[in-house]
């Protein structure tokens, strides 16, 4: 179980400062647990706060009562941690066999025997076993993804975090990455990070919403979705016409008679044509961060 409270971090200092983390309260307690924001929001940093290697400026932090601003529960926390960072540095000349090999080692697997062992166990629950003797470099963005995880597991952590895994990932790749994620959350926690609404809704059943450092929602999200009830119209407009400022454009598509446009917004006062319509995932996230005054981008 993690608990976070009043959590913040500030980099840099004197004048040139940057809040990443503007006081977090957060508990997770079991399952897969989301992570969702805008690039900027402090999830890498949380998520890095969380693996023990950056120290919080000030707040609590407990993973199974372990306190992670102190020495000894960070090297507590870190054995029963899997971490999968967003930029992780692979040596393509491996095959994936040593890379994993070469990490389990880093992680103090000592036994050769056993450690190999580990080393095809994880290679197999990623699905990657019959390819662990090629190059990492002959693989996919997906097949990179995996050994990512596997390394990530090697330890047989309680706990997986895992900061944007799907980015880059092409829609094929993405599901089964996913999948793998909520087939590893059955007996652990799992930590997803991520700026696409899409790979939440699919797999979470908890979720928080970050922006600024601030935690601004969390629940399920089901609990998402119905925020934005009552806020959300579709709206056919002819030429040159655009719906006002105060509505955000969630998608749009172009139809001989015009545009038409999927809107979020507090109302549709002046447009008689416009069409409440259900609420989906992306309509709350974006009705969310609407009311909070940020900038959100949509696809
Ligand atoms: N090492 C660092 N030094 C200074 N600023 C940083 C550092 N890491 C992150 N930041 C800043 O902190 C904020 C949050 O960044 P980050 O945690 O990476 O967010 P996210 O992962 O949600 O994109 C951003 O404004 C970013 O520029
Ligand atoms: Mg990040």
């Amino acid at each position: 179980m993690i608990e976070i409270t009043g959590l913040t971090k500030t980099y840099g200092s004197g004048n040139k400062t940057v809040n990443a983390l503007n006081g977090v309260d957060l508990q997770i307690n079991s399952g897969m647990f989301g992570l969702l924001g805008p690039n900027g929001a402090g999830k890498t940093t949380l998520m890095r706060i969380l693996a023990g290697i950056v120290n919080p400026s000030s707040g609590a932090i407990h993973v199974n009562g372990h306190d992670l601003t102190t020495e000894a529960g960070k090297h507590a926390v870190k054995s029963m941690l899997g971490y999968l960072p967003q930029e992780l540095g692979m040596y393509t000349e491996l095959t994936a066999g040593q890379f994993v090999d070469y990490m389990a080692i880093l992680k103090g697997l000592d036994d050769s025997r056993k450690r190999s062992q580990r080393v095809m166990e994880v290679l197999e629950m990623v699905g990657l076993r019959e390819v662990a003797k090629r190059k990492i470099k002959g693989f996919s963005g997906g097949m990179k993804r995996r050994v990512g995880i596997a390394q990530a597991l090697v330890n047989d952590p309680k706990m997986l975090i895992v900061d944007e895994p799907t980015a880059g990932l092409d829609p094929e790749e993405r599901i089964r990455f996913r999948n793998l994620l909520v087939n590893l959350a059955a007996d652990r926690i799992v930590l997803l990070s991520t700026h696409i609404v899409e790979d939440i809704g699919q797999t979470c059943r908890d979720l928080a919403v970050l922006a600024k450092g601030k935690i601004l929602f969390r629940g399920s999200p089901a609990e998402m979705l119905k925020a934005a009830e009552g806020h959300v119209w579709m709206l056919t407009m002819s030429g040159m016409e655009k719906p006002n400022h105060d509505l955000t454009v969630v998608s749009m598509l172009h139809l001989a008679e015009g545009t038409q446009y999927r809107l979020v917004g507090a109302n549709v006062n002046g447009y008689s044509s416009a069409q409440p319509t259900q609420p989906g995932l992306e309509d709350g996230y974006v009705w969310l961060m609407k009311n909070s005054n940020q900038q959100v981008e949509v696809a």
